[in-house]
């Protein structure tokens, strides 16, 4: 399964490489006044479904743009064509295709590939974490202030009250410094890489981060909620190296109602 979902992602990556060349304001549309859409998204999700489906016929998907299509079976794929749309339109390299395996209610493979990058980040459950052919692993960083974390404003997007800037404001001090690439499936390869050392975002959705979650997990690392649990998204996202994640929490426990 992995070897053709790799392959599908280096296809479709030719596609947001294209698509990105071509790219006029036409192409735009708003899902809201900041969540955009372009033709590419729809195109890129449009060619990994007719693909997947073609030889998983009784898989299920959960795709960003064109949502779902029932299970015949315990398998379902979730997809985000072009996490990072918005790097995606200002002609920034970090945006991605992120695709994940659920089976049976749990997360079993990932794949993240950035085509402008040509990273290539995958992970199967027991298998390792791997960027291309090199096996990777979190960083050991034990200290707040030796960190460098990761994390998003989905939450400003949407124009939420209950946002992520009190929670930047009081973890930002805390870091060494601070990193928004714009592609939350990309931050967490980052962090599985060891490259960085914690990400944590609000309001983000299933497809944003399954595949990342897999391959952080894979990776050496863990994601939580924002109280440590498991009911993230919803309850907010919070992911580390292990080794500063009880010190994250401790920061985002008091958010989690506004996750
Ligand atoms: C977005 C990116 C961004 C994150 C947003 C996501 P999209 O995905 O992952 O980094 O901050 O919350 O919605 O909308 O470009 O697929
Ligand atoms: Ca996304
Ligand atoms: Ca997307």
């Amino acid at each position: 399964m992995i070897a053709f979902i790799k392959n599908l992602v280096l296809e479709a990556g030719t596609l947001c490489l294209e698509g990105q060349k071509k790219l006029t304001s036409h192409d735009l549309e708003f899902k809201s006044d900041k969540d955009i859409v372009t033709q590419t998204d729809k195109k890129v999700e449009a060619f990994l479904v007719k693909a997947i489906l073609e030889r998983y016929p009784d898989h299920g998907i959960q795709g960003e743009e064109y949502g779902v299509v029932r299970a015949k079976s315990g398998f379902k794929w979730i997809i985000d064509p072009i996490d990072g749309t918005t790097s995606f339109v200002h002609r920034l390299p970090f945006y991605s295709i992120s695709i994940a395996l659920e089976k049976a209610g749990e997360l079993v493979l990932g794949v993240v590939y950035a085509p402008a990058t040509g990273q290539l980040f995958y992970a199967e459950e027991g298998k390792g974490a791997f960027a291309g052919s090199t096996p990777i692993h979190v960083s050991d960083t034990q200290k707040l202030d030796n960190a460098v974390m990761a994390t998003g404003f989905a939450c400003l997007r949407a124009g939420l009250k209950d946002n992520n800037l009190p929670i930047f404001n009081e973890i930002v001090p805390k870091l060494r410094d601070v990193r928004r690439f714009g592609s939350a499936a990309l931050d967490l390869c980052y962090a599985a890489m060891g490259s960085l050392d914690g990400f944590w975002e609000m309001n983000l959705n299933i497809y944003d981060i399954a595949a990342g979650t897999v391959i952080l997990r894979e990776a050496g690392g863990v994601v939580t909620d924002f109280t440590g649990g498991r009911q993230f998204p919803e309850k907010g996202f919070a992911a580390s190296n292990k080794g500063l994640h009880d010190e994250l929490i401790h920061i985002l426990t008091k958010y989690c109602a506004s996750a």
